[in-house]
């Protein structure tokens, strides 16, 4: 089942660029741009990592990304992601980048999703990897701002699939952005929302991203699960779900395994995913393999969640084809 789920094609659609940074990666960014980490290894760094629930694991994750100031650092972080997603079989992921967690720090917004971009290209070309980017809001920021970095990325939309939102829940519902998500339509792009596992008024934000911002899809969102009408609704509008076991178990202390299953009775469109994978310590392939350790997952189920990544991607219907035609050839020739 492991080499079954390692050699398996798939996509990522939930995975924070600034949380694919390696403690490798600060270590060197840090020398290079002359700035002192409090710690002496990458080891005492990852020792450090003792979040517990969303606002302990948010600060680390803030604290952490001070060390990308310049577009190449951009560029290393988006490749670094790209080549071991590349190595775990990932052949299209669709990037989360925070611009105003940069832009707050003195980064113009140019640097960033130039450096970004020029990997993703890149990546393309060399590693046969395809790519897209999504620029989030942080919901902890005002409307205003929101507004404003959707205005910084007018020059720069060809180079957007979506954007989304994300950051801390608490008292910062989906719907105080109604009027950015809707310009962003306007300008052609996607749409989806963090709805994370426990929050308060979670089942309020759910309702808010599909009945009054036209979400299309929601990150996380496992606790539509206790509402049957939310249900109805994520399948009848095949709106995906992009769930993360192992972070989920970090902020909530539960891999999720049976919400995951009970989303796949209800035909509820739900992918699995890594969301921030240097920071818990697990990409896409130990995602899947420890869920389907604890769930115990049947080929076809983990066949099932994979091929729904590829359903609820930002691609044309052929291109979506594409790739799950190459799933199932996968699966005729490696299933059992
Ligand atoms: N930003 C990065 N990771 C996040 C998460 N898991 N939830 C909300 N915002 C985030
Ligand atoms: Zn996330």
């Amino acid at each position: 089942m492991q080499a079954f789920i390692e050699n398996m094609p798939k996509a990522e659609l939930h995975v924070h660029l600034e949380g694919t940074l390696e403690p490798e990666l600060s270590f060197e960014l840090a020398q290079k741009n002359n700035l002192n980490l409090p710690y002496k290894t990458p080891e005492a760094l990852v020792a450090a990592y003792n979040f517990h629930d969303l606002p302990s694991f948010l600060s680390i994750y803030y604290a952490g990304m001070n060390v990308l100031c310049t577009e190449q650092d951009f560029y290393q972080l988006t490749w670094n992601y790209l080549a071991k997603a590349r190595s775990q079989q990932i052949v299209y992921a669709e990037l989360f980048f925070d611009p105003q967690a940069h832009t707050s720090r003195g980064v113009d917004f140019a640097i960033v999703i130039t450096g970004i971009h020029k990997a993703q290209r890149d990546a393309q070309n060399k590693l046969g990897i395809e790519s897209q980017l999504i620029m989030c809001f942080l919901r902890e920021m005002s409307a205003d701002s929101a507004m404003e970095h959707l205005l910084m990325a007018e020059p720069f939309v060809h180079y957007l699939v979506g954007v989304g939102l994300d950051s801390d829940e608490k008292n910062n519902p989906p719907i105080k952005f109604k009027a950015v998500f809707a310009k962003a339509r306007d300008m052609g792009l996607k749409l989806t929302m963090h709805c994370d596992v426990n929050q308060q008024n979670t089942l309020l934000h759910i309702a808010q991203c599909i009945d009054d911002i036209g979400t299309d899809r929601i990150d996380h969102g496992v606790n539509s699960l206790q509402d049957p009408v939310l249900i109805a609704k994520i399948r009848d509008k095949k709106i995906g779900l992009t769930v993360c076991p192992v972070s989920n178990r970090f902020v909530v202390q539960s891999l999720t395994s049976n919400e995951i299953r009970q989303m796949l009775e209800h035909d509820m469109l739900v992918t699995i995913n890594s969301d921030d994978p240097a920071y818990f310590r697990a990409y896409l392939n130990e995602n899947l393999i420890e869920l389907q350790n604890e769930g115990k997952f049947t080929e076809q189920e983990i066949t099932t969640l994979v091929g729904n990544a590829f359903k609820v991607a930002w691609l044309t219907e052929e291109q979506q084809q594409h790739y799950l035609n190459g799933l199932s050839q996968y699966v005729q020739n490696h299933g059992h």
